[in-house]
């Protein structure tokens, strides 16, 4: 059994394949946390909390005379504002009377088989063969009728524990949350370090990695989504863990708004995280019988270093948080007309691009922003999701039909959240639009917000959904989301609980999108937000992929790949070659590089095929025939970073390895050149050891590649690449 109840020492032990996790009830029935770690055995770990009067640490309710008890340093589960604990705290709630004290002691627990579910919101789930357990902790308020259960899930073989945390008002007065976080985590001691994954538009998920000293470290997002410039994903190591040596952990929300994952190094060195939806602007009201959930979070510890740790992981988002049908189907190679025409095509030209994609051997034509309303440009139409035919010169259904003759699928754009001033849905609801009364809005790509905290609005939204796609045989939606949250209002909502509008936005998306995928479970769909501002574990339960960065620079994207490795499947990953000087950045790169950097995820090209040269046609359908060839290696191979692109400056390398070892493939892309070069070496992972591999003709064991390595070709070209694919021959 994976969770364990010891009624003789009041333990929870928790075990999967890697990690042990355990919580004591003390005697005064508060909720100790007293182990994480490498999986041990089912000793009484707390042991380990050492009573002592450190002098100014306050003693709860019930401990008055026992100085050396304090809740201010011992490590706890779930922690609460108001009880002596002057750290960052799990949960900040109070009645009516506006005093945010609460003091959570045990009342009762469940141990069940599967996994709970959050209605509403994204969570992990038990696959058919899985052996998954529940825990709930129920704590009670030592003087309100209020309740909180912990949730624990518990995927032994997947090394994952997932948790939440679900808040009952079971009193007469309501009760006002300031603050519900969906997990603590109590380190004993804090030698840690933190890396997270900040950004900025077109330089999403960069590697940060940082010593955690004393005082509070923040990792958040406040603009409504998780964000461009955070992410909602950390890994908390022990100093000097790399790819294959050390103790790390990962810490994933399952939350597409705004979040806040903070870690305090306390007074006597210990690390307390906490993670969750944002306090700012986050006050939730509960009324007598009422509750509120928060967010699921995924933890998931290794001994062994990154690359265990995010393989790991993401095998287990792959088969028990990704639900799409299409994880395990073939996701077609595609062109989209976005930087090939931006809003400047007719349904003319859209052919043109779909024959040369079909004379090249993709598989989809993806017709991006401006194919309705009035949208010409970024300043209108946005809520008016009827087709402009004037600038098609056709219906959509003829334009779909036309498409699939050539022999290709058809996807579309669209941006269901917005709304443009100029548009005709404006001018009938204005009042949908999120906007402060007597205050000229915020702005951002000149659109206002659908407010997604109101039920009409919600229906208006799935109805024009399903009105799309009952028009044309759409087989594929890309989900844009191009501003951020601002100026929250909700006209709907009475002034005082303006503070949960933001959260309600959420709610109500995912309402949205369960809709589309449980009515139409065939249709691919790819999340997006200006790229990968909405990149995070919650999206992943919708939609299969995500197009990563709006920066499709090779060598850019080559960091963006890094970083968002560490905390998503590759297999998420949508990129596309486009043309050069790139639009982002005015680089030029080899084509070839641009194909190898985006066969690292949903492979595709966003370029004016009619434009490209006899030889970059030809060499197109070259890439395009080995994605195909080695897609199962692409999509389900172990992913291995072999050099980080912050360290080297020369190349950066991964590679994929199937599960069982039979095919890996190695990439490079040289990123400086230098007269009378050193030899550049690079070392294969994953490999079956004593097996034998083909490579160029010759014979290697996996040991050797793995410890002696190759010598890579010399570059002979500014941003040159090299690919190779291995296979087991003994
Ligand atoms: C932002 C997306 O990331 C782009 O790929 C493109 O779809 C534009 N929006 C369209 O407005």
């Amino acid at each position: 059994m994976a969770i364990r109840f010891d009624s003789k020492s009041k333990t929870f032990t928790m075990h999967t394949s890697k990690s042990t996790y355990q919580i004591k009830i003390d005697d005064q029935n508060v909720l100790l946390h007293t182990y994480f770690g490498s999986r041990t055995d089912e000793s009484d770990f707390s042991y380990r909390i050492v009573p002592d009067d450190h002098g100014f640490c306050s003693q709860p309710a019930e401990n008055a005379w026992d100085r050396t008890y304090s809740l201010d340093f011992y490590p706890q589960e779930y922690s609460v504002h108001g009880n002596g604990d002057f750290r960052i705290k799990a949960l900040r709630a109070g009645l009516s009377d506006g005093v945010p004290a609460l003091d959570l002691r045990y009342d009762s627990h469940r141990i069940t088989d599967g996994k709970y579910g959050l209605p509403g919101l994204p969570a992990f789930f038990a696959g058919k063969d899985d052996s998954v357990q529940t825990l709930e902790i129920i704590l009670k308020d030592l003087y309100e009728e209020v309740y909180v259960s912990l949730l624990y899930g518990v995927f032994e073989e997947k090394n994952i524990i997932t948790r939440a945390a679900i808040i009952e008002n079971r009193g007469e007065n309501p009760l006002k949350i300031r603050r519900a976080m969906s997990m603590e985590l109590d380190f004993m001691d804090g030698e840690k370090e933190l890396i997270s994954f900040p950004g900025k538009h077109t330089g999403e998920r960069q590697f940060d990695r940082r010593t955690l000293h004393h005082g509070i470290t923040e990792i958040s997002s406040t603009r409504g989504t998780s964000s461009h410039q955070q992410n909602p994903v950390v890994i908390i190591c022990d100093k000097g863990t790399t790819e294959s040596y050390g103790a790390c952990c990962a810490i994933s929300l399952l939350y597409s708004g705004s979040f806040q994952i903070q870690a305090e190094m306390d007074q006597f060195d210990s690390v307390r995280i906490v993670c969750g939806i944002n306090d700012d602007e986050f006050r939730w009201i509960l009324a007598k019988g009422e509750s509120f959930a928060t967010p699921e979070t995924v933890i998931s510890y290794t001994d062994n270093g990154f690359s265990d740790l995010t393989n790991g992981l993401q095998d287990a988002m792959w088969s028990n948080l990704i639900r799409s049908v299409w994880k395990n189907r073939k996701r077609p190679t595609l062109v989209n007309n976005w930087e090939a025409t931006y809003f400047n095509f007719t349904g003319e030209k859209l052919l043109q691009i779909a024959s040369q994609a079909a004379e090249i051997g993709l598989d989809m034509l993806v017709l991006d922003d401006g194919w309705f309303g009035k949208r010409d440009d970024d300043n209108s139409g946005l809520g008016d999701w009827g087709v402009n035919e004037k600038k098609l010169g056709c219906t959509l259904k003829e334009l779909v039909d036309q498409v699939n003759r050539l022999g290709l699928k058809f996807g579309i754009w669209i941006e269901p959240e917005m709304i443009s001033e100029d548009s005709d849905l404006y001018r009938e609801h204005p009042e949908w639009a999120m906007v402060i009364p007597g205050r000229d809005p915020i702005r951002g790509r000149n659109q206002l917000i659908l407010d997604l905290s109101r039920a009409e609005v919600i229906e208006y939204m799935k109805q024009a959904i399903d009105r799309l796609l009952s028009i044309a045989h759409i087989e594929y939606i890309k989900w844009d989301m191009n501003r951020s949250v601002d100026n929250v209002f909700s006209a709907a909502n009475p002034h005082l609980s303006q503070g949960a509008v933001r959260h309600k936005y959420v709610l109500g998306l995912y309402d949205v999108m369960e809709h589309v995928v449980t009515n139409y479970p065939e249709i691919l769909i790819e999340g997006c937000s200006g790229g990968g501002g909405r990149y995070d574990a919650g999206m992943l339960y919708y939609v299969p992929q995500i197009w990563c960065s709006d920066n499709t620079d090779a060598i850019e994207r080559l960091r963006i790949h890094y970083g968002t490795s560490f905390g998503y499947p590759m297999s998420t990953v949508s990129a596309h070659v486009s043309v050069c000087p790139n639009h982002q950045n005015g680089r030029t790169t080899p084509f070839k590089t641009r194909g190898i950097c985006a066969m690292q995820g949903s492979f595709g090209y966003e370029l004016d095929l009619g434009k490209m040269t006899e030889e970059e046609m030809e060499e197109a359908r070259e890439q395009i025939a080995l994605y195909n060839k080695h897609y199962e290696l692409f999509q389900r191979g172990d992913y291995y970073r072999l050099t980080s692109p912050m360290d080297n400056h020369d190349f950066t390398a991964w590679s994929y390895v199937l599960p069982d070892g039979s095919k890996a493939s190695l990439s490079v892309v040289y990123t400086d050149l230098h007269a009378n070069p050193k030899p550049l070496r690079v070392k294969w992972k994953g490999l079956v050891k004593d097996g034998v591999y083909d490579l160029d003709g010759k014979e290697y064991t996996g040991t050797a590649l793995m410890q002696g390595g190759i010598v890579l070709p010399k570059p002979q070209c500014n941003y040159d690449s090299y690919m190779a694919v291995i296979e087991r021959i003994k």
